[in-house]
């Protein structure tokens, strides 16, 4: 599997990025080669959100993002309406694809057939990343919708038609996430992230970077495929090249960024760098 070579980059800026949500449908051998979601973080618990489009007719439901998150999960059981939501039998190669470990998990259900409530399909066991409460969900694939990008301009929207996600309990959002958000968005270095997904669908560079903003009156963006990464136009002289720091990937599949100094004010802050430093390895 190609590594993913992911940049992390923070946005100080006073800088909007204001995507648009109109495009036309794009023709049919449209083959993007960068994809874009919107980033914002949420006043209450400063955790970063954003909008994906899932499901037939398409619906747009905020999730929070998790850099270290194996895959996306969502809450289905509330009312997931969809037409094209498909649960992969357990031994299924989408199975094997999405587990961890080598003999996946048969998931079963008691309660009456549901989107997250089949018998005989496979689990992923799912996490609130801020409580680290779990719950066994169903392996689940339904169409993921994205904006697509050159560079600076928004394009089309293009989809993913078998997405593979988790549909996870309602519970696990009642604490420490912001409110509205409908599960959580992982891009971690996994088989079924978000980032590897659509690297792998749409055969571009598996790379993305975060321009993670740092209030709430301004927006953010992550971005998928090769750099380089610029806002929309008015905003072109603010690339998110210009301060970025490299994410490394640990043994376990990890991201850590490498820290040598810590300045406030200006100030070094006086710490063990030798504590600090991480190698290659991420150790
Ligand atoms: C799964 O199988 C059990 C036992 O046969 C049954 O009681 C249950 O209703 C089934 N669940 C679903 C979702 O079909």
């Amino acid at each position: 599997m190609a590594r993913l070579l992911p940049i992390l980059t923070f946005l100080f800026f006073n800088s909007l990025i204001v995507l648009s949500s109109q495009s036309k449908p794009p023709p049919a051998s449209f083959k993007p080669n960068k994809l874009v979601l919107p980033a914002y973080k949420d006043k209450a618990t400063n955790l970063f959100t954003t909008n994906i489009h899932k499901r037939t007719p398409s619906l747009q439901f905020p999730f929070v993002l998790n850099l270290n998150g194996k895959f996306l999960w969502v809450t289905c059981d509330r009312k997931y309406l969809s037409s094209t939501y498909q649960v992969p039998y357990c031994h299924s190669t989408q199975c094997a694809k999405a587990s961890t470990t080598p003999s996946a998990s048969c998931f079963s259900c008691s309660s009456h057939a549901r989107p997250g409530c089949h018998n005989n399909t496979c689990g992923l066991m799912t996490q609130n990343p801020i409580t680290h409460q779990n719950s066994m969900g169903e392996l689940a694939q339904d169409v993921l919708s994205i904006q697509s990008t050159k560079g600076s301009n928004p394009g089309p929207f293009v989809s993913v038609p078998g997405f593979l996600f988790a549909c996870a309990s309602s519970s696990l959002l009642s604490k420490g996430l912001p409110r509205n958000v409908q599960g959580v968005a992982g891009l971690g270095h996994a088989p079924i992230s978000l980032p590897t997904q659509l690297a792998s669908y749409f055969g571009f560079a598996p790379k993305f970077a975060l321009c993670l903003p740092s209030s709430i009156s301004n927006n953010g963006a992550v971005f998928f495929g090769d750099g380089p990464y610029y806002m929309r136009p008015g905003n072109t002289d603010v690339s998110c090249s210009l301060t970025y720091t490299p994410l490394i990937i640990s043994p376990r599949g990890k991201y850590h960024v490498s820290v040598t100094q810590i300045r406030i004010n200006n100030k070094v802050v006086p710490v063990n760098t030798a504590l600090l430093t991480l190698n290659r390895q991420g150790r």
